[in-house]
């Protein structure tokens, strides 16, 4: 049984999907499935572009939280094509995706860079949700313990115990995203376990309980539940399947139907 005090975080990562006008195509019928509190948070990363209008549907919405997809580590300046943290506060953005293994791959972000971002927007009093995950070649090499290590110790150098809870995990295996190819939830809570430890190194056991750690790759409605009942999974971060609102509401539904005592 998971410790209550780690409420579950659903997220929908739309990467680059979702031009403005079909963003609020989306949010419009999926907003009518809230008829009630739900007992987790639900949040939408839409691209760049599609964040003044998803402000604007999300205005008196509480239950839906927003978050962006990237962010500058620079304040302000000569960073032609960046986007900083001042211009997504005014947006309302309350979370911001990190680390991406798409970001690490495709456009060489590294551990220093992600990091630096990492401070930034905890100055500016974001929820990060900092990505980590491990490559097929690097699982199938028995790298995968060295290589969630290095991230999380160079991630997240030089972040305190008492910022570090305002952080979201999200342990995403690369070779588990867009494949269809989910860990099974006994693979994933045993690695969630494991960054629950190097946490617990880091920080203490007591701050390390407090961290919430998604899980992401080829989550759908059929899979979160079982995913999310783990001890040490405390949510999903989710691509394909969060571009349908039927599809994405089914994810956040099932999920709070498993929470004990919940019926959605
Ligand atoms: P899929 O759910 O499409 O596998 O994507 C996972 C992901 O990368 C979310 O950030």
């Amino acid at each position: 049984m998971k410790p209550s005090h780690r409420r579950p975080i659903i997220a929908a990562n739309w990467k680059m999907h979702m031009t403005p006008q079909e963003s609020i195509e989306f949010l419009r019928p999926f907003l009518r499935h809230f008829t009630r509190e739900l007992p987790l948070d639900t949040v939408i990363c839409p691209p760049y572009i599609s964040l003044p209008a998803a402000t604007e549907v999300l205005s008196d919405v509480k239950q839906v939280g927003l978050g962006a997809q990237n962010m500058s580590a620079e304040p302000a300046g000569a960073f032609t094509g960046e986007i900083s943290a001042r211009m997504l506060k005014e947006l309302n953005v309350e979370y911001v995706i990190l680390g991406h293994s798409e970001r690490r791959a495709i456009y060489g972000e590294t551990d220093a860079e992600i990091n630096r971002k990492l401070i930034t927007a905890l100055e500016v009093r974001f929820k990060p949700i900092f990505c980590i995950g491990e490559t097929l070649e690097e699982r199938d090499g028995g790298k995968v313990e060295e290589v969630l290590q290095r991230q999380l110790v160079h991630g997240l150098e030089s972040i305190g115990p008492r910022r570090v809870t305002e952080v979201v995990i999200a342990y995403e295996p690369v070779w588990a995203i867009g494949t269809g190819r989910t860990a099974t939830p006994e693979q994933a809570q045993e690695t969630h376990a494991y960054i629950r430890s190097v946490l617990s190194e880091m920080y203490g056991e007591d701050t390390a309980q407090k961290i919430r750690i998604q899980y992401g790759g080829s989550v759908k409605p059929g899979n979160a539940a079982e995913l999310l009942s783990q001890t040490d999974i405390d949510g999903a971060l989710v691509g394909g399947a969060s571009l349908e609102p039927g599809s994405f509401f089914e994810i956040i539904r099932n999920v709070a139907e498993a929470i004990p005592g919940e019926s959605a």
